[in-house]
């Protein structure tokens, strides 16, 4: 499994498993497959009614904790220093666990102008030893000028919709001007539609692979770390299978120009 080295130093896997839309109960069968398969990063959230779910899987697994990567995400409505300490709080009893490895700011919500207060209470936890890594979700340049001029810790991801039709170049190149690692939520555009793209299936039969496989593997190719989701064993064992083949510049170049602007979830300008 590749490794991304945080601007902290802590290394996290490159690609990881998503568990958006999976309940509490599916969730532990999830992740222990994912596990199964090789999988040694999980993503959550408090939004996902799901981190006990997690944390079971996570613990009942016999894989040493410090071999493990779990985040979870500060929902909307916990912004604020107090709010935010206790929501943290919340989650690790919920996941179960000591020691998290990277918390994150879901969503900048800039209408409640709360998100610089929140920054302060992860940076706590950071210092306090609670947390590995800090870091923010969503967040686009505008959010991210405002947070870096009052931060004292520099986020070590950005979480953000990215695929091949919403590739995000701009972001993706401030993020790594300020040594912050850029994470693709919906890597696979949520499944359907995408990989039926004929670009993606030529690409794909041209290396006896997926089309999935493919869009995984660009991401892999062009540094972001990935969050596949899915709750089907073999797409669990073949997303995670991408680690045997390269895409060639020409493949990359056809890809790139899928970019269509072509966002699935809300627009952070906006939400929350
Ligand atoms: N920070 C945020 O605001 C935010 C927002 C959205 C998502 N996320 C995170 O990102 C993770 C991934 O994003 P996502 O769940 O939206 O979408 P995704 O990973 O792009 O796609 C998941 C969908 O693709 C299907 N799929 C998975 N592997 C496949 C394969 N090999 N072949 C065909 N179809 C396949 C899954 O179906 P089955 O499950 O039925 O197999 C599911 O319907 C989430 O789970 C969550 O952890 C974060």
């Amino acid at each position: 499994m590749n490794t991304i080295t945080l601007n902290n130093g802590v290394t996290m896997p490159q690609l990881g498993f998503g568990v958006w839309q999976v309940p509490d109960d599916e969730a532990e069968h999830a992740v222990s497959a994912a596990l199964a398969a090789g999988y040694r990063s999980i993503d959550t959230a408090k939004l996902y009614q799901n981190e006990a779910g997690v944390g079971r899987a996570v613990r009942e697994s016999g894989i040493p904790r410090d071999e493990l990567f779990v985040t979870t995400k500060l929902w909307n409505d916990e912004h604020g220093y107090d709010r935010a300490l206790r929501a943290f709080d919340a989650s690790m009893e919920r996941l179960g666990l000591d020691v998290l490895d990277l918390y994150l700011i879901h969503w900048p919500a800039p209408a409640q102008n709360k998100y610089v207060e929140t920054w302060k209470a992860l940076e706590k936890l950071y210092a306090d030893g609670r947390v590995r890594a800090i870091g923010v979700s969503n967040f686009t340049v505008q959010a991210l000028d405002r947070l870096l001029d009052e931060a004292e810790v520099v986020p070590a991801v950005n979480q953000i919709e990215l695929h091949p039709q919403f590739a995000q170049d701009a972001l993706r190149a401030y993020d790594s001007a300020h040594g912050i690692a850029t994470e693709a939520w919906s890597p696979l555009g949520q499944g359907k539609g995408l990989l039926d793209e004929p670009v993606l299936t030529r690409i794909a039969a041209k290396h006896g692979r997926s089309p999935a496989q493919v869009v995984l593997r660009w991401h892999i190719q062009l540094g972001n770390i990935v969050i596949p989701k899915s709750v089907t064993p073999e797409r669990i064992r073949e997303n995670i299978d991408v680690f045997g083949f390269e895409l060639d510049p020409g493949d990359m170049t056809e890809i790139a120009a899928m970019d269509a602007d072509r966002r699935l979830g809300p627009d952070p300008a906006t939400f929350g």
